[in-house]
């Protein structure tokens, strides 16, 4: 698979400087209650890695550094849309956002999401997945959702 096609941090940078690097792919999952997991699962890896992060019930959030493809910061907000909302609009413009919902989350904080141009939580059904990444400026690179929601950059 061609690195640009599949790499959201460094598609976004190497279009400009044509940089030959293996470039990291960002991948979230997210599995509705209605799979094996009950309460639902989400997942976020990097290059196939899993990040050390455990995503709790509600929307979970990880950013990345577009340059250095580090994880800036990972958190859960559980019926905490205001903080949910503060920090998508904080992202600085060069970070590439991960979004997974686990077991479901209240309106307002599916409506944060908005903020950085996801569209796709207002269909989203009870008990499904829903999988999102953004990339710098907030640009969505892909959504997804339903009983196993996968998102690749
Ligand atoms: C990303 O990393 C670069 C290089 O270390 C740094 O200059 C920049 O401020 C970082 N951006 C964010 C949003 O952390």
């Amino acid at each position: 698979m061609q690195p640009l096609a599949r790499s959201l941090a460094c598609a976004l940078i190497v279009l400009s400087i044509a940089r030959a690097q293996a470039c990291a792919t960002a991948r979230v999952v997210s599995f509705g209650k209605a799979t094996r997991w009950a309460d639902g699962w989400a997942s976020f890896l990097l290059s196939d890695r899993p990040i050390s992060f455990f995503p709790a019930r509600g929307v979970n959030l990880v950013a990345i550094n577009a340059s250095t493809e580090e994880v800036i910061f990972a958190r859960s907000y559980k019926k905490a849309p205001d903080q949910l909302k503060k920090d998508l609009q904080d992202v600085a413009l060069d970070t590439v956002v991960l979004v997974a919902l686990k077991g479901g989350a209240d309106q307002e904080s599916l409506q944060a999401l908005s903020l950085v141009h996801a569209s796709l939580f207002p269909v989203l059904a009870e008990g499904e997945g829903y999988a999102f990444i953004a990339g710098r400026g907030g640009v969505p690179i892909t959504e997804d959702l339903g009983r196993v929601a996968d998102a690749t950059s």
